[in-house]
């Protein structure tokens, strides 16, 4: 199988989930390629697809977003998995008890999943470095509303990551990912 692995990051913690899945494919005997969605050029040429955005304000980046609206037909026709990077901190779920993977689902969600049916879409814990903020960014951090949140610190889950990563794989090998899941 030949795949592509795709991501919008703005600081690079998406960047580096989305280089450890595509790291992760090929030592499971996939073919991939991994690079930027504005990079993305001709797509029709591979098999499969992961595509992958973190969540800013409750959204997936515009790039990331507008791929998928604008390639939807392609997408729909072959086996695509999606991820988004976003909740911060150590603990698992939200003040409600709901696993904070879900909570922080882009908004976009729905939309997504109408358009390409992925086998899956999937959340990950990402990472926060004060350090590379912009200003409005370190503005609304202050905010304290925000603060629990937002803790700094790299709160990817690299063993979640790669198992991820190999399920795709072994979904592939086995054949079952031809199957549209929805
Ligand atoms: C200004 C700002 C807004 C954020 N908004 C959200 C959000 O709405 N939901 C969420 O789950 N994570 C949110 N995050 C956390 C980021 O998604 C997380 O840090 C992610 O790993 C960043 O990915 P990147 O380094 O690839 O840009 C926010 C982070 C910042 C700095």
């Amino acid at each position: 199988m030949s795949m592509l692995v795709l991501y919008a990051s703005k600081h690079g913690s998406t960047q580096g989930i989305a280089e450890r899945i595509a790291v992760t494919l090929t030592a499971a005997g996939q073919r991939v390629a991994v690079r930027p969605v504005q990079d993305a050029g001709a797509i029709d040429g591979y098999d499969a697809f992961v595509i992958g955005s973190a969540v800013y304000m409750g959204h997936w980046l515009k790039p990331a977003a507008e791929f998928v609206a604008s390639h939807r037909e392609l997408l729909a026709t072959r086996p695509v998995w999606l991820f988004s990077s976003g909740p911060l901190g150590t603990e698992p779920t939200d003040a409600e008890g709901k696993d904070l993977r879900e909570a922080s689902e882009p908004k976009e969600t729905a939309e997504l999943l109408a358009a390409v049916h992925p086998r899956q879409h999937r959340g990950f814990f990402g990472a926060l470095d004060p350090s590379s903020l912009t200003l409005p960014e370190k503005a609304l951090r202050r905010l304290p509303a925000a603060r629990a949140i937002m803790p700094a610190g790299d709160f990817r889950d690299w063993a979640d990551i790669e198992q991820w990563a190999k399920d795709i794989a072994e979904e592939l090998t086995t054949g079952t990912a031809g199957e549209a899941a929805r």
